[in-house]
C-alpha cells in the first residue's frame, strides 16, 4: 500500500519509519553524535555535522511531512524558533499581515524583535476579507495566521485567505498548533508552510520543546531575501532556503529530543481523538454551569466559526476558553482551588492543564489590545487531557463552587 493511501492512525505508527539499516533495531536509534567520519576530506555517508543533519532528526521529519501532507519538514528547537526561520526569508522594509489573535510569544516576536529588524506588522481579522485586502501592500510579502487561534479560538478559513495570498504572490503560513495533523491539513488548503510548536499535541507529553515548518516544496522568485552579498546564489527552493536557514541560523533539536517526539508520535491519532472527546464532554458540562458567564469551544454549535470548523477540520480539538462571572478575584479562586487539573503555561500534553491568559500565557501583548482582543480577566483556557471526563468535570464542579 503507498503511504499516500495509508490512513493517519497508520501513518503515525510507520510512515518514515524503517528498522535501522545498521542493526535492524525497529525503534528509531538516537544518534547521540555532534559530528560524522568522513574517508577523505568531503566523503561521508550523507552526514557531517548535526546542526547540518542528525539521522534521528532525519526520521522525524520524513515522517512529519508524510502527516501534513507535506513534501519536506524541518525542525527547530522551539515553536518560535521555526516561525523565526520564516521571518528570516524576508529583509527591512517588507511587510506581513498576520491574525489579530495570536500567542503571546509570537505576537512579542513579530512585535518586539521583527520590527527592530524592520519587518512591519498589520495585525488584522482576516475574516474580513475588505480589510484583508485594503491591507496588502506592494511590499507585502506573508500573510500569517492560527486557526482555531490562541486563546479566543476564532476560526480563519484557510482556504480563502489561501488563494488572497496567492493571487498576491504572498506567502502564507498556518500555525496550526492547536489541531495538530490529525485534525487539520492546511496544505491540502492551498497554504504554503504550516508551522507547529510540536511542545505541544505533536509529542503530546510535556517533556519536550520543539518545532517545525511543513510545506510542499517549489521554486519562489528571488531574491525577496536578505541575502546581501550579490555572489551568493540564494536556494531557488522554498524548501532549500529554509534549509539553508535551519543550518545557517542553527535553532536545531538534539537527537534525543527527536526521538521522544518520535515515540510521542506514535499515540497522536488516539490521544488528539480522546482530547476532543473530554472537550466536548467539559464545554457543555461549563456551558451549563450557573457561574460560567460563556464558553468558547469550536465544536459548539453556539461558536460563530462552527460551520466553517466543521468544513475545514475533522474535529474541533481538545482546547477551550471559556469566561468566569466575575472578575479577576473569581477567577483566581477557581484556578487556585483545582486540585486535578494543573495551572500552567502550555497546552497538548496528556494531562489537563489551565491558564489564565491574562497574566500567563498573553501577558506579552499591551492591555489594551488584550481587551479589544477579548482576553479579559475572566478568561480562562482550558487544555483538556486525555483523563476520564467524569473526573475532570468533577475537579471543575468543585473548584466553580468556590467561586
Ligand atoms: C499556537 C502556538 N504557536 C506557537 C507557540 C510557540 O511554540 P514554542 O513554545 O514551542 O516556542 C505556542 C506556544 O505556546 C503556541 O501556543
Amino acid at each position: 500500500m503507498s503511504a499516500d493511501a495509508q490512513s493517519f492512525e497508520t501513518k503515525v505508527i510507520h510512515a518514515g519509519i524503517e528498522p535501522d539499516p545498521l542493526s535492524g533495531a525497529v525503534m528509531t536509534p538516537i544518534y547521540q553524535t555532534s559530528t560524522y567520519a568522513q574517508s577523505s576530506p568531503g566523503e561521508h555517508k550523507g552526514y557531517e555535522y548535526s546542526r547540518t543533519d542528525n539521522p534521528t532528526r532525519t526520521v522525524l521529519q520524513t515522517q512529519l511531512a508524510e502527516l501534513e501532507q507535506g513534501t519536506h519538514a524541518l525542525v527547530f528547537s522551539s515553536g518560535l524558533a521555526a516561525t523565526d526561520a520564516v521571518l528570516n526569508l524576508f529583509q527591512s522594509g517588507d511587510h506581513i499581515i498576520a491574525g489579530d489573535d495570536l500567542y503571546g510569544g509570537t505576537y512579542r516576536l513579530f512585535e518586539k524583535v521583527a520590527t527592530y529588524r524592520g519587518l512591519e506588522f498589520d495585525f488584522i481579522d482576516l475574516n474580513n476579507e475588505g480589510l484583508l485586502r485594503e491591507k496588502i501592500k506592494s511590499n507585502t510579502k506573508l500573510i500569517w495566521f492560527e486557526t482555531p487561534t490562541n486563546p479566543m479560538l476564532n476560526i480563519f478559513d484557510i482556504a480563502k485567505i489561501a488563494s488572497i495570498a496567492k493571487e498576491h504572490g504572498l506567502l502564507s503560513v498556518v500555525d496550526n498548533t492547536f489541531m495538530s495533523p490529525f485534525f487539520q491539513n492546511p496544505l491540502t488548503l492551498g497554504a504554503d508552510i504550516v508551522m507547529h510548536s510540536m511542545t505541544k499535541y505533536i509529542n503530546g507529553h510535556s517533556d519536550v520543546v520543539m518545532g517545525c515548518l511543513i510545506l510542499k516544496d517549489r521554486e519562489i522568485k528571488a531574491p525577496r531575501t536578505t541575502w546581501r552579498d550579490p555572489n551568493f546564489a540564494a536556494p531557488r527552493t522554498l524548501y532549500s532556503r529554509l534549509k539553508f536557514l535551519q543550518n545557517a541560523v542553527g535553532a536545531t533539536p538534539g537527537p534525543f529530543d527527536c526521538w521522544l517526539v518520535l515515540r510521542g508520535i506514535k499515540t497522536l491519532a488516539v490521544r488528539m481523538e480522546r482530547h476532543a472527546q473530554n472537550a466536548l464532554r467539559v464545554a457543555h458540562f461549563l456551558q451549563d454551569h450557573p457561574t460560567v458567564e460563556r464558553v468558547i469551544y469550536p465544536g459548539l454549535p453556539s461558536h460563530p466559526g462552527h460551520d466553517l470548523a466543521s468544513r475545514q477540520m475533522r474535529g474541533f480539538g481538545g482546547m477551550m476558553t471559556f469566561f468566569t462571572k466575575g472578575g479577576l478575584d473569581q477567577a483566581r479562586t477557581f484556578l487556585e482551588n483545582l486540585k486535578l487539573f494543573t495551572l500552567a503555561e502550555s497546552l497538548g500534553g496528556v494531562e489537563s492543564l489551565i491558564e489564565h491568559p491574562a497574566i500567563m500565557t498573553h501577558a506579552s501583548i499591551p492591555a489594551e489590545l488584550r481587551r479589544e482582543i477579548g482576553i479579559h480577566d475572566n478568561l480562562i483556557r482550558v487544555s483538556a487531557g486525555i483523563e476520564n471526563a467524569d473526573d475532570l468535570i468533577a475537579d471543575l464542579d468543585q473548584a466553580l463552587a468556590k467561586i
